[in-house]
């Protein structure tokens, strides 16, 4: 089995973050978020993954991830010019899936379950695709896949009137026979060819498509919201670690992970699950937790924030209440008047400045 990992696409929901880099590169407990799709892609047993990459940021992703000797895997990279779609994107893979059967991973997607029996029924399998089901509260912001006696019978982009509560998500097994189907695609309403039309189309033409679901965590991370609740499932499943110090007096209560050279300073308060990188400083006063991730070189003081993510080389200063946040990387927010309850809610781009 080879992967495929999707980093590209406009990312415009999650703007003014996306605006100096791929919105796949953002970090959920630390780690960019499709880090943990490189993860899921190698449970499989794929030791080769082409990433897709375009648009703003490309070369950062060819930076971190370089040829994946890092990270276990061989990683080689394709550029689609433009967002044509996930089918499309799929499409200029063909060469380098050949003849072999793979999977796709749409780098915002993450899930806590180890996919490797997914991949094994796949393997052992005569079907042409086997799609990943999860169960969702609101069914017409996702496609749908309407099921008639075990059996996928359709699949419906954002339905009006969904048949079922089953979303498609972004983690697909495939077989070279879709590059026949995309072949056929046309361009959708937004102007994209459309991975759930492939599927769609190769239904139509009685290739096998089989199924599975997905039972426990998994999070489509299009949105700040989404971002901001991945950050808190997978710090929850994390297991605590310190190589940090912490003075008399600090309260720490729950998980923490922190990192090497990183002070917490008397009279903090911790409620976990926090991550804390290296070198940072909390200082006296502040209040950090639940669901709290903050990068390597950060400062801390006085403030009381939780639900939220401070990536690195930032400070943060004062009688502040921040709630459901996320500020990016080289970021400065000083706040010098009184405390007052008013919890403040920030969408930080890199290197925003923020005085007042
Ligand atoms: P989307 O979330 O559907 O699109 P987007 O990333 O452009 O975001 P937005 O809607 O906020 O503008 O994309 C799903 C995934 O597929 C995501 O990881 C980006 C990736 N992708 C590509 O790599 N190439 C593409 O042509 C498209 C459309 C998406």
């Amino acid at each position: 089995m080879k992967g495929i990992l999707l980093h590209g696409g406009h990312g415009t929901r999650l703007r003014p973050l996306t605006h100096t880099g791929p919105k796949q590169l953002l970090p959920i407990a630390n780690k960019p978020m499709s880090e943990y799709c490189i993860n899921s892609i190698k449970e499989t047993g794929a030791k080769e993954i082409a990433i897709i990459i375009g648009g703003l940021g490309a070369n950062k992703v060819k930076e971190y991830y370089g040829d994946g000797s890092k990270f276990g895997v061989k990683i080689s990279y394709i550029e689609q010019d433009e967002p044509r779609g996930i089918a499309h994107a799929i499409n200029l893979c063909k060469d380098f899936i050949g003849n072999e059967k793979f999977i796709v991973f749409l780098g915002d997607n993450i899930i806590q379950k180890n996919i490797q029996n997914f991949a094994k029924k796949f393997e052992e399998s005569d079907a042409d695709a086997l799609i990943l089901l999860c169960e969702v509260d609101d069914p017409s912001r996702f496609g749908i896949a309407d099921i008639k006696n075990d059996q996928i019978v359709k699949i419906i982009e954002k339905p009006k009137n969904p048949p079922t509560n089953f979303a498609v998500t972004g983690i697909y097994f495939l077989t070279p026979v879709i590059f026949k189907m995309i072949k056929n695609l046309k361009p959708s309403w937004r102007n994209e060819l459309e991975i759930t039309d492939a599927l769609q189309i190769l239904l139509e033409n009685k290739y096998k498509i089989i199924y599975d679901t997905i039972t426990d965590y998994w999070k489509d991370t299009g949105t700040p919201e989404d971002i901001i609740h991945a950050n808190g499932a997978i710090l929850n499943k994390m297991e605590p670690y310190f190589y940090g110090t912490k003075e008399d007096g600090a309260k720490i209560e729950g998980k923490l992970m922190i990192g090497k050279n990183s002070i917490i300073q008397k009279d903090v308060e911790i409620k976990g699950p926090v991550i804390i990188g290296e070198n940072c400083i909390i200082e006296s006063k502040t209040k950090i937790g639940p669901n709290i991730s903050i990068g390597n070189n950060t400062l801390i003081s006085e403030v009381d924030i939780a639900e939220s993510i401070i990536m690195s080389d930032c400070i943060i200063k004062g009688k502040l209440k921040i709630r459901n946040s996320i500020i990016s990387k080289n970021s400065t927010i000083t706040f010098t008047e009184q405390y007052n309850e008013n919890e403040r809610i920030f969408l930080l781009g890199e290197g925003t400045k923020i005085l007042f």
